[in-house]
């Protein structure tokens, strides 16, 4: 998939749909155009916690609620800093969801200078992770920490 053209498309979606409705939206697209990224959420920081919000993938997690600081997902909360793990069986932080995930992003959502939540996206697949997937993911965290 094309970062641009799925930037243009997610663009459309912002314009095309009601607030509600525009996170789900999201992750729905990018679950159906991006062949590696097999379970994408988005988490809210509410309090020290983790929220999960929309969410698109074959199996729901039990991780509904992450304390900041816990795992990758609480790490990169609290850093305000995308994560990329290549194998989460060598990082000692991962909390597993899913048998099938190989690697992990994680990109913050950040709004006037605060983490407001993020975009946590498992792979079935080693590395599947670039610099370009972490440009292409802040550039959506900026477009939807408007509708958070
Ligand atoms: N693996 C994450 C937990 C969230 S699930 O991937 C959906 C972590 O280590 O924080």
């Amino acid at each position: 998939m094309d970062y641009d053209k799925a930037l243009k498309e997610i663009s459309k979606i912002v314009l095309c749909n009601d607030k509600k409705n525009i996170l789900q939206e999201i992750v729905d697209y990018l679950f159906k155009n991006f062949k590696t990224y097999s379970w994408i959420g988005i988490y809210f920081v509410k309090d020290a916690d983790l929220i999960l919000g929309p969410w698109q993938g074959t199996n729901a997690t039990e991780h509904v609620r992450i304390p900041v600081g816990e795992g990758i997902c609480g790490s990169a909360a609290k850093s305000g800093k995308t994560e990329i793990v290549d194998d989460v069986s060598l990082d000692k932080r991962y909390l597993a969801c899913f048998i099938s995930t190989r690697s992990e992003i994680v990109v913050p959502i950040i709004k006037n200078g605060v983490v407001i939540g993020e975009i946590d996206i498992d792979s079935d697949f080693y590395n599947a992770f670039s610099k370009e997937d972490s440009i292409f993911l802040e550039k959506i965290a900026d477009i939807i920490k408007n509708f958070c």
